[in-house]
Protein backbone atom coordinates (compact mmCIF):
# COMPACT_ATOMS: atom_id res chain seq x y z
CA UNK A 1 0.00 0.00 0.00
CA UNK A 2 1.55 3.64 -0.88
CA UNK A 3 1.72 5.90 2.25
CA UNK A 4 0.11 9.28 1.71
CA UNK A 5 2.45 12.11 2.40
CA UNK A 6 2.25 14.60 5.00
CA UNK A 7 1.14 18.35 4.12
CA UNK A 8 4.93 20.31 4.00
CA UNK A 9 3.58 22.86 6.83
CA UNK A 10 1.48 22.52 9.41
CA UNK A 11 -1.63 23.54 9.60
CA UNK A 12 -5.16 22.55 12.36
CA UNK A 13 -7.46 21.87 10.69
CA UNK A 14 -10.08 23.76 12.87
CA UNK A 15 -9.09 27.03 10.45
CA UNK A 16 -10.28 24.74 7.27
CA UNK A 17 -12.88 27.34 5.52
CA UNK A 18 -13.12 29.42 8.66
CA UNK A 19 -12.14 33.49 8.42
CA UNK A 20 -11.68 34.59 11.81
CA UNK A 21 -11.89 38.51 12.34
CA UNK A 22 -9.28 40.59 12.71
CA UNK A 23 -8.34 43.16 15.18
CA UNK A 24 -6.09 45.86 16.20
CA UNK A 25 -3.18 46.24 18.21
CA UNK A 26 -3.32 48.36 21.33
CA UNK A 27 -1.90 51.44 20.65
CA UNK A 28 -2.97 53.94 23.60
CA UNK A 29 -3.20 53.44 26.91
CA UNK A 30 -6.15 52.33 28.25
CA UNK A 31 -8.77 51.66 31.57
CA UNK A 32 -11.11 49.04 31.77
CA UNK A 33 -12.46 46.63 34.49
CA UNK A 34 -10.63 43.34 33.75
CA UNK A 35 -7.87 42.72 31.49
CA UNK A 36 -7.68 39.21 30.13
CA UNK A 37 -4.12 38.02 28.69
CA UNK A 38 -4.55 35.05 26.46
CA UNK A 39 -7.90 34.69 23.27
CA UNK A 40 -8.09 30.94 23.52
CA UNK A 41 -11.39 29.00 25.40
CA UNK A 42 -10.83 30.69 28.58
CA UNK A 43 -10.16 33.95 27.90
CA UNK A 44 -13.03 34.23 25.65
CA UNK A 45 -14.97 32.38 28.02
CA UNK A 46 -14.48 34.73 30.53
CA UNK A 47 -14.81 37.92 28.29
CA UNK A 48 -17.96 36.36 27.05
CA UNK A 49 -19.18 35.88 30.91
CA UNK A 50 -18.40 38.80 32.21
CA UNK A 51 -19.72 40.85 29.66
CA UNK A 52 -23.23 39.40 30.38
CA UNK A 53 -22.71 41.25 34.23
CA UNK A 54 -21.77 44.53 32.41
CA UNK A 55 -18.19 44.76 33.32
CA UNK A 56 -15.97 46.24 30.38
CA UNK A 57 -13.62 43.71 29.36
CA UNK A 58 -10.40 44.33 27.35
CA UNK A 59 -8.81 40.98 25.47
CA UNK A 60 -5.40 40.78 24.32
CA UNK A 61 -4.05 38.75 22.34
CA UNK A 62 0.29 38.60 21.88
CA UNK A 63 -0.32 37.06 18.49
CA UNK A 64 -4.04 36.26 16.61
CA UNK A 65 -6.88 34.92 18.73
CA UNK A 66 -7.44 31.30 18.64
CA UNK A 67 -4.53 30.78 17.08
CA UNK A 68 -2.94 28.73 20.60
CA UNK A 69 -3.30 25.79 22.25
CA UNK A 70 -7.34 26.17 21.66
CA UNK A 71 -6.68 26.33 18.12
CA UNK A 72 -4.84 23.23 17.81
CA UNK A 73 -7.17 20.89 20.15
CA UNK A 74 -8.54 17.83 19.34
CA UNK A 75 -11.77 19.20 20.97
CA UNK A 76 -13.00 16.16 22.86
CA UNK A 77 -15.27 17.86 25.54
CA UNK A 78 -15.26 14.86 28.03
CA UNK A 79 -14.48 14.09 31.56
CA UNK A 80 -12.72 11.39 30.84
CA UNK A 81 -9.34 12.62 31.12
CA UNK A 82 -7.25 9.58 30.37
CA UNK A 83 -6.23 7.38 33.74
CA UNK A 84 -6.97 9.87 36.50
CA UNK A 85 -10.15 9.05 38.90
CA UNK A 86 -8.19 6.45 40.55
CA UNK A 87 -5.01 8.67 41.00
CA UNK A 88 -7.07 11.50 42.22
CA UNK A 89 -9.20 9.98 44.85
CA UNK A 90 -6.07 7.93 45.67
CA UNK A 91 -4.10 11.33 46.69
CA UNK A 92 -7.14 13.68 47.03
CA UNK A 93 -10.05 11.77 48.32
CA UNK A 94 -13.28 11.04 47.22
CA UNK A 95 -14.91 14.08 47.56
CA UNK A 96 -11.85 16.48 45.91
CA UNK A 97 -12.12 13.88 43.04
CA UNK A 98 -16.13 13.77 42.94
CA UNK A 99 -15.66 17.59 42.50
CA UNK A 100 -13.16 17.43 39.88
CA UNK A 101 -15.53 15.31 37.85
CA UNK A 102 -18.39 17.02 38.26
CA UNK A 103 -16.11 20.68 37.45
CA UNK A 104 -16.33 18.59 34.12
CA UNK A 105 -19.16 17.75 33.60
CA UNK A 106 -20.59 21.14 34.92
CA UNK A 107 -18.02 22.60 31.44
CA UNK A 108 -19.53 20.50 29.52
CA UNK A 109 -22.93 21.20 29.88
CA UNK A 110 -22.19 25.03 29.92
CA UNK A 111 -21.12 24.39 26.10
CA UNK A 112 -24.05 22.47 25.59
CA UNK A 113 -26.29 25.12 26.86
CA UNK A 114 -24.24 28.01 25.11
CA UNK A 115 -24.64 26.29 22.17
CA UNK A 116 -28.50 25.15 22.19
CA UNK A 117 -29.49 28.72 23.60
CA UNK A 118 -27.64 30.68 20.68
CA UNK A 119 -28.00 27.65 17.77
CA UNK A 120 -24.63 27.73 17.56
CA UNK A 121 -22.92 26.22 14.61
CA UNK A 122 -20.05 23.94 15.70
CA UNK A 123 -20.50 20.12 14.65
CA UNK A 124 -21.65 19.69 17.92
CA UNK A 125 -22.65 15.86 18.64
CA UNK A 126 -22.98 13.29 22.13
CA UNK A 127 -20.44 10.87 21.61
CA UNK A 128 -19.01 7.98 24.05
CA UNK A 129 -15.54 8.44 25.03
CA UNK A 130 -13.38 5.12 25.22
CA UNK A 131 -10.30 5.00 27.36
CA UNK A 132 -8.74 1.67 25.95
CA UNK A 133 -5.95 -0.51 26.24
CA UNK A 134 -3.88 -3.21 24.37
CA UNK A 135 -1.38 -3.66 26.75
CA UNK A 136 -1.69 -6.58 29.46
CA UNK A 137 -0.22 -4.19 32.08
CA UNK A 138 -2.58 -1.67 31.38
CA UNK A 139 -5.63 -3.90 31.66
CA UNK A 140 -5.52 -3.81 35.58
CA UNK A 141 -5.54 0.20 35.61
CA UNK A 142 -8.44 0.03 33.54
CA UNK A 143 -10.30 -2.16 35.72
CA UNK A 144 -9.22 0.48 38.82
CA UNK A 145 -10.44 2.96 36.55
CA UNK A 146 -13.56 1.71 36.43
CA UNK A 147 -14.05 1.02 40.53
CA UNK A 148 -13.33 4.69 40.98
CA UNK A 149 -15.90 5.52 37.87
CA UNK A 150 -18.34 3.41 40.51
CA UNK A 151 -17.10 4.99 43.66
CA UNK A 152 -17.85 8.46 42.11
CA UNK A 153 -21.00 7.56 40.47
CA UNK A 154 -19.75 8.02 36.89
CA UNK A 155 -22.01 6.16 34.49
CA UNK A 156 -19.86 3.53 32.31
CA UNK A 157 -19.38 0.36 31.03
CA UNK A 158 -16.56 -1.84 30.99
CA UNK A 159 -15.54 -3.84 28.09
CA UNK A 160 -13.32 -5.96 26.01
CA UNK A 161 -13.62 -4.29 22.56
CA UNK A 162 -14.20 -0.97 21.01
CA UNK A 163 -15.98 -0.08 18.20
CA UNK A 164 -13.13 0.15 15.90
CA UNK A 165 -11.00 -2.38 14.12
CA UNK A 166 -7.79 -1.80 16.70
CA UNK A 167 -6.87 -4.68 19.17
CA UNK A 168 -7.84 -4.60 22.51
CA UNK A 169 -7.78 -5.95 26.01
CA UNK A 170 -9.85 -3.59 28.10
CA UNK A 171 -11.88 -0.35 27.34
CA UNK A 172 -13.80 1.96 29.62
CA UNK A 173 -16.65 3.76 28.21
CA UNK A 174 -18.33 6.74 30.04
CA UNK A 175 -20.98 7.90 28.37
CA UNK A 176 -22.64 10.19 26.53
CA UNK A 177 -19.15 13.37 26.16
CA UNK A 178 -19.29 15.42 23.57
CA UNK A 179 -17.43 16.92 20.49
CA UNK A 180 -17.50 19.79 18.15
CA UNK A 181 -15.72 22.55 16.08
CA UNK A 182 -13.62 24.59 18.71
CA UNK A 183 -13.43 27.48 16.81
CA UNK A 184 -16.32 28.24 15.81
CA UNK A 185 -18.01 27.71 18.55
CA UNK A 186 -15.68 30.41 20.23
CA UNK A 187 -15.86 32.54 17.36
CA UNK A 188 -19.82 33.10 17.87
CA UNK A 189 -19.05 33.85 21.82
CA UNK A 190 -16.70 36.65 20.49
CA UNK A 191 -19.41 37.92 18.03
CA UNK A 192 -21.79 38.12 20.54
CA UNK A 193 -18.95 39.51 23.13
CA UNK A 194 -18.30 42.47 20.78
CA UNK A 195 -21.90 43.28 20.81
CA UNK A 196 -21.46 43.48 24.95
CA UNK A 197 -18.80 45.85 26.06
CA UNK A 198 -15.63 43.55 25.08
CA UNK A 199 -13.00 45.21 23.17
CA UNK A 200 -10.18 42.82 21.64
CA UNK A 201 -6.51 43.92 20.38
CA UNK A 202 -4.10 41.13 18.77
CA UNK A 203 -0.69 41.91 18.62
CA UNK A 204 -0.55 43.31 21.71
CA UNK A 205 2.00 41.26 23.94
CA UNK A 206 1.22 42.18 27.80
CA UNK A 207 4.85 42.11 29.33
CA UNK A 208 4.36 43.30 32.63
CA UNK A 209 1.76 43.59 35.33
CA UNK A 210 2.69 46.66 37.72
CA UNK A 211 0.28 47.77 41.32
CA UNK A 212 -0.56 50.85 41.99
CA UNK A 213 -4.01 51.31 43.85
CA UNK A 214 -5.26 49.15 40.99
CA UNK A 215 -3.07 46.90 38.61
CA UNK A 216 -1.89 47.91 35.09
CA UNK A 217 -0.81 45.67 32.32
CA UNK A 218 2.16 46.94 30.51
CA UNK A 219 2.70 45.85 26.98
CA UNK A 220 5.77 45.46 24.79
CA UNK A 221 5.44 48.41 23.48
CA UNK A 222 4.83 50.72 26.74
CA UNK A 223 1.16 51.14 26.95
CA UNK A 224 -0.37 50.60 30.11
CA UNK A 225 -4.21 48.59 30.54
CA UNK A 226 -5.37 49.85 34.11
CA UNK A 227 -8.27 47.85 35.59
CA UNK A 228 -9.74 46.38 38.43
CA UNK A 229 -8.57 42.87 37.42
CA UNK A 230 -5.94 40.83 35.32
CA UNK A 231 -6.82 37.20 34.00
CA UNK A 232 -3.73 35.53 32.97
CA UNK A 233 -4.94 32.79 30.75
CA UNK A 234 -1.66 33.13 27.99
CA UNK A 235 -1.53 29.38 28.06
CA UNK A 236 2.08 29.39 30.08
CA UNK A 237 1.72 32.37 32.19
CA UNK A 238 3.30 35.36 31.36
CA UNK A 239 3.29 37.09 34.95
CA UNK A 240 4.85 34.90 37.44
CA UNK A 241 4.95 37.20 40.70
CA UNK A 242 7.13 34.57 42.70
CA UNK A 243 4.78 31.44 42.01
CA UNK A 244 7.69 29.77 40.32
CA UNK A 245 5.22 28.12 37.87
CA UNK A 246 7.97 27.15 35.18
CA UNK A 247 9.07 24.76 38.70
CA UNK A 248 5.71 23.39 39.08
CA UNK A 249 4.83 21.93 35.69
CA UNK A 250 6.16 20.87 32.85
CA UNK A 251 5.26 21.01 29.13
CA UNK A 252 4.80 18.16 26.26
CA UNK A 253 4.50 17.79 22.77
CA UNK A 254 2.00 16.10 21.17
CA UNK A 255 0.88 15.65 16.95
CA UNK A 256 -1.84 15.15 15.33
CA UNK A 257 -3.18 14.30 11.74
CA UNK A 258 -6.56 14.04 9.75
CA UNK A 259 -7.46 12.86 6.50
CA UNK A 260 -10.73 12.19 5.26
CA UNK A 261 -12.76 8.77 6.07
CA UNK A 262 -12.76 6.42 3.68
CA UNK A 263 -15.79 4.58 4.79
CA UNK A 264 -17.84 5.25 7.74
CA UNK A 265 -16.38 6.07 10.75
CA UNK A 266 -18.43 4.14 13.48
CA UNK A 267 -18.64 7.66 16.14
CA UNK A 268 -17.14 7.74 19.18
CA UNK A 269 -13.84 9.35 20.46
CA UNK A 270 -10.99 7.50 21.75
CA UNK A 271 -8.05 7.21 23.50
CA UNK A 272 -5.57 4.69 24.83
CA UNK A 273 -3.77 4.58 28.07
CA UNK A 274 -0.16 3.35 27.29
CA UNK A 275 2.60 5.38 25.31
CA UNK A 276 2.66 6.29 22.75
CA UNK A 277 -0.49 7.89 22.87
CA UNK A 278 -3.12 7.18 20.20
CA UNK A 279 -6.31 9.45 20.61
CA UNK A 280 -9.38 9.35 17.81
CA UNK A 281 -12.53 11.03 17.29
CA UNK A 282 -13.96 12.13 13.70
CA UNK A 283 -15.44 15.84 12.73
CA UNK A 284 -17.47 16.59 9.70
CA UNK A 285 -16.14 19.83 7.96
CA UNK A 286 -18.11 21.56 5.52
CA UNK A 287 -20.33 19.62 2.34
CA UNK A 288 -19.97 17.42 5.08
CA UNK A 289 -17.29 15.60 4.29
CA UNK A 290 -16.02 13.52 7.23
CA UNK A 291 -12.46 13.79 8.68
CA UNK A 292 -10.30 11.69 10.89
CA UNK A 293 -8.39 13.18 13.69
CA UNK A 294 -5.58 10.84 14.97
CA UNK A 295 -3.06 12.65 17.72
CA UNK A 296 -0.49 11.45 20.13
CA UNK A 297 2.95 10.46 20.41
CA UNK A 298 3.49 13.26 23.36
CA UNK A 299 7.03 13.96 24.64
CA UNK A 300 8.36 17.01 26.45
CA UNK A 301 9.57 19.73 24.62
CA UNK A 302 12.57 20.18 23.33
CA UNK A 303 13.39 16.11 23.84
CA UNK A 304 11.81 14.19 21.44
CA UNK A 305 13.60 12.90 18.12
CA UNK A 306 13.17 14.36 14.75
CA UNK A 307 9.64 15.61 15.33
CA UNK A 308 8.80 14.45 12.13
CA UNK A 309 9.45 11.08 13.26
CA UNK A 310 6.11 11.74 15.43
CA UNK A 311 3.64 12.84 12.28
CA UNK A 312 5.78 9.49 10.79
CA UNK A 313 4.60 7.14 13.54
CA UNK A 314 1.22 8.54 13.41
CA UNK A 315 0.79 8.14 9.90
CA UNK A 316 1.43 4.88 9.69
CA UNK A 317 -1.19 4.27 12.37
CA UNK A 318 -3.49 5.72 10.33
CA UNK A 319 -2.37 3.62 7.42
CA UNK A 320 -2.65 0.27 9.02
CA UNK A 321 -6.08 0.59 10.88
CA UNK A 322 -7.82 3.39 8.96
CA UNK A 323 -6.66 2.95 5.32
CA UNK A 324 -6.79 7.05 4.49
CA UNK A 325 -6.06 7.51 0.88
CA UNK A 326 -4.66 11.13 2.04
CA UNK A 327 -3.29 13.46 4.69
CA UNK A 328 -4.91 16.37 5.04
CA UNK A 329 -3.38 18.39 8.02
CA UNK A 330 -0.68 18.15 10.35
CA UNK A 331 -0.54 20.25 13.32
CA UNK A 332 0.87 20.18 16.86
CA UNK A 333 0.49 21.44 20.56
CA UNK A 334 1.86 21.71 23.42
CA UNK A 335 0.34 20.77 26.84
CA UNK A 336 1.51 21.63 30.53
CA UNK A 337 0.88 19.34 33.11
CA UNK A 338 0.85 20.61 36.75
CA UNK A 339 2.26 18.54 39.63
CA UNK A 340 -0.40 16.87 40.76
CA UNK A 341 -2.29 16.92 37.51
CA UNK A 342 -4.82 18.62 38.38
CA UNK A 343 -4.73 22.59 36.78
CA UNK A 344 -4.10 26.17 38.65
CA UNK A 345 -6.50 28.48 38.54
CA UNK A 346 -7.35 31.50 40.82
CA UNK A 347 -5.51 33.82 41.99
CA UNK A 348 -1.84 34.29 41.81
CA UNK A 349 -0.88 35.04 44.83
CA UNK A 350 -2.71 33.42 48.21
CA UNK A 351 -3.90 36.94 49.42
CA UNK A 352 -4.26 39.20 46.46
CA UNK A 353 -6.93 38.20 44.21
CA UNK A 354 -6.55 41.12 41.56
CA UNK A 355 -4.38 38.93 39.19
CA UNK A 356 -6.35 35.56 38.58
CA UNK A 357 -4.45 32.70 36.45
CA UNK A 358 -5.16 29.56 34.63
CA UNK A 359 -2.91 27.19 32.97
CA UNK A 360 -1.80 23.38 33.44
CA UNK A 361 -4.82 22.02 31.68
CA UNK A 362 -2.64 18.88 30.76
CA UNK A 363 -4.76 17.75 27.34
CA UNK A 364 -8.11 18.23 28.40
CA UNK A 365 -8.45 22.56 27.66
CA UNK A 366 -12.07 22.24 26.80
CA UNK A 367 -13.40 21.41 30.06
CA UNK A 368 -10.81 22.90 32.24
CA UNK A 369 -10.81 25.83 30.18
CA UNK A 370 -14.58 26.88 30.65
CA UNK A 371 -14.61 25.59 34.16
CA UNK A 372 -11.80 28.12 34.30
CA UNK A 373 -13.70 30.83 32.72
CA UNK A 374 -16.49 29.93 35.27
CA UNK A 375 -14.24 30.28 38.54
CA UNK A 376 -12.37 33.27 37.15
CA UNK A 377 -15.46 35.42 36.38
CA UNK A 378 -17.12 33.95 39.57
CA UNK A 379 -14.12 35.53 42.13
CA UNK A 380 -14.60 38.69 39.97
CA UNK A 381 -18.05 38.48 40.48
CA UNK A 382 -17.33 37.72 44.49
CA UNK A 383 -19.56 34.70 43.78
CA UNK A 384 -19.28 30.92 45.54
CA UNK A 385 -17.95 29.07 43.51
CA UNK A 386 -17.71 25.02 44.39
CA UNK A 387 -14.56 24.06 42.69
CA UNK A 388 -12.42 27.15 43.50
CA UNK A 389 -10.75 25.31 46.42
CA UNK A 390 -9.95 22.19 44.52
CA UNK A 391 -7.71 24.25 41.90
CA UNK A 392 -6.27 27.55 43.34
CA UNK A 393 -2.78 27.85 42.24
CA UNK A 394 -1.52 27.52 45.91
CA UNK A 395 -2.31 24.28 47.09
CA UNK A 396 0.31 21.99 48.09
CA UNK A 397 -0.18 18.13 47.56
CA UNK A 398 2.92 16.41 49.58
CA UNK A 399 1.85 13.40 47.63
CA UNK A 400 2.70 13.40 44.33
CA UNK A 401 3.80 16.91 44.68
CA UNK A 402 7.29 16.32 46.11
CA UNK A 403 8.07 13.36 43.98
CA UNK A 404 7.26 15.45 41.14
CA UNK A 405 8.65 18.29 42.09
CA UNK A 406 11.98 16.39 42.65
CA UNK A 407 11.35 14.31 38.70
CA UNK A 408 10.77 17.73 37.04
CA UNK A 409 13.86 20.04 38.15
CA UNK A 410 16.45 17.55 38.57
CA UNK A 411 15.37 16.49 34.56
CA UNK A 412 15.82 20.57 34.04
CA UNK A 413 19.51 20.20 35.89
CA UNK A 414 20.06 17.69 33.53
CA UNK A 415 19.37 19.28 30.34
CA UNK A 416 20.89 22.63 31.53
CA UNK A 417 24.28 20.76 32.33
CA UNK A 418 23.69 18.45 28.76
CA UNK A 419 23.53 21.56 26.42
CA UNK A 420 26.29 23.16 27.93
CA UNK A 421 28.49 20.47 27.38
CA UNK A 422 27.57 19.14 24.46
CA UNK A 423 29.98 18.87 21.41
CA UNK A 424 28.55 20.26 18.27
CA UNK A 425 30.24 18.49 15.05
CA UNK A 426 27.94 19.46 12.38
CA UNK A 427 29.17 22.63 9.95
CA UNK A 428 27.07 24.92 8.14
CA UNK A 429 27.88 24.18 4.65
CA UNK A 430 26.48 20.29 4.65
CA UNK A 431 23.67 22.26 6.00
CA UNK A 432 20.43 21.54 3.20
CA UNK A 433 18.00 23.91 2.41
CA UNK A 434 14.20 23.64 5.17
CA UNK A 435 17.10 22.23 7.88
CA UNK A 436 19.24 23.00 10.47
CA UNK A 437 22.05 22.74 12.36
CA UNK A 438 23.72 23.73 15.66
CA UNK A 439 27.38 25.07 15.31
CA UNK A 440 29.51 27.02 17.59
CA UNK A 441 30.94 30.41 16.32
CA UNK A 442 33.75 31.56 18.68
CA UNK A 443 32.94 28.94 20.93
CA UNK A 444 28.97 30.47 21.14
CA UNK A 445 26.72 27.51 20.64
CA UNK A 446 25.04 29.22 17.78
CA UNK A 447 21.94 27.93 15.74
CA UNK A 448 21.71 28.11 11.91
CA UNK A 449 18.63 27.28 9.97
CA UNK A 450 18.69 27.52 5.99
CA UNK A 451 15.34 28.50 4.80
CA UNK A 452 14.13 27.31 1.49
CA UNK A 453 16.08 30.44 -0.45
CA UNK A 454 19.17 29.26 1.05
CA UNK A 455 19.35 32.40 3.27
CA UNK A 456 20.96 31.32 6.81
CA UNK A 457 18.91 32.54 9.97
CA UNK A 458 21.41 32.44 12.96
CA UNK A 459 20.41 32.63 16.90
CA UNK A 460 21.81 32.44 19.79
CA UNK A 461 20.85 28.94 21.14
CA UNK A 462 20.93 29.94 25.13
CA UNK A 463 17.41 30.57 26.27
CA UNK A 464 16.21 33.74 27.40
CA UNK A 465 14.20 32.09 30.34
CA UNK A 466 16.87 30.61 32.83
CA UNK A 467 19.89 29.76 30.11
CA UNK A 468 19.22 25.94 28.71
CA UNK A 469 20.53 25.36 25.15
CA UNK A 470 17.43 25.14 22.50
CA UNK A 471 16.71 22.25 20.26
CA UNK A 472 15.89 22.60 16.65
CA UNK A 473 12.16 20.92 16.66
CA UNK A 474 11.93 20.15 12.32
CA UNK A 475 7.99 19.24 12.57
CA UNK A 476 7.36 22.68 13.12
CA UNK A 477 10.44 24.51 12.15
CA UNK A 478 11.26 25.96 15.65
CA UNK A 479 14.07 26.19 18.88
CA UNK A 480 12.53 24.33 21.97
CA UNK A 481 13.85 24.20 24.87
CA UNK A 482 14.05 20.64 26.77
CA UNK A 483 14.07 22.81 30.53
CA UNK A 484 10.44 24.55 30.67
CA UNK A 485 8.94 24.71 27.44
CA UNK A 486 9.76 28.03 25.88
CA UNK A 487 9.66 27.28 21.86
CA UNK A 488 10.98 30.22 19.62
CA UNK A 489 10.89 30.59 15.68
CA UNK A 490 13.58 29.89 13.25
CA UNK A 491 14.38 34.13 13.58
CA UNK A 492 14.22 33.87 17.33
CA UNK A 493 10.31 35.37 18.15
CA UNK A 494 9.31 34.25 20.91
CA UNK A 495 6.06 31.28 20.50
CA UNK A 496 6.00 29.54 24.00
CA UNK A 497 6.74 30.90 27.71
CA UNK A 498 7.82 31.20 30.24
CA UNK A 499 10.60 33.35 27.92
CA UNK A 500 10.08 36.51 27.19
CA UNK A 501 12.45 37.76 25.27
CA UNK A 502 13.88 36.34 21.99
CA UNK A 503 16.58 34.43 21.24
CA UNK A 504 19.51 37.04 20.11
CA UNK A 505 20.24 36.78 16.55
CA UNK A 506 23.48 36.11 15.09
CA UNK A 507 24.31 38.22 12.12
CA UNK A 508 26.25 36.06 9.24
FE1 LIG B 1 13.36 27.76 31.06
FE2 LIG B 1 14.33 27.61 28.60
S1 LIG B 1 12.29 27.56 29.21
S2 LIG B 1 15.41 27.76 30.43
Amino acid sequence: MVKPTLPQFPEPIWRESLSLPKFPKLNDSIKTDVAIIGGGITGITAAYLLSKQNLKVALLDAGSILNGTTGHTTAKITAQHGLIYDELIQHFGLEKASLYYHAAEEAKQFIEEVVRKKGIECSLRTEDAYLYTNNDTYVEKIEKEKDAYDKLKINSKLMDTIPLSIPVKAALVMQAQAQFHPLNYLNALVEESLQESVTVYENTTAVDIEYNKHPSVITRDGHRVTCRYVIVASHFPFYDRESFYFTRMFSERSYLIAGMVPNDFSGGMYINAESPTRSIRSVKLHDDKEFLLIGGENHKTGQGESTIAHYEALQKFANVHFQLDKIDYRWSAQDLTTLDKVPYIGPTMKDEDAVLVATGYRKWGMTNGTIAAKILSDTILRKENPYADLFKPSRFQADPSVKKFMQVNADVAKHLLKGKLEFTKDTVNDLKTDDATVTRIDGNRVGVYKDENSKLHMVDTTCTHLGCEVEWNSGERSWDCPCHGSRFSYTGEVLDGPAKKPLKRIKN
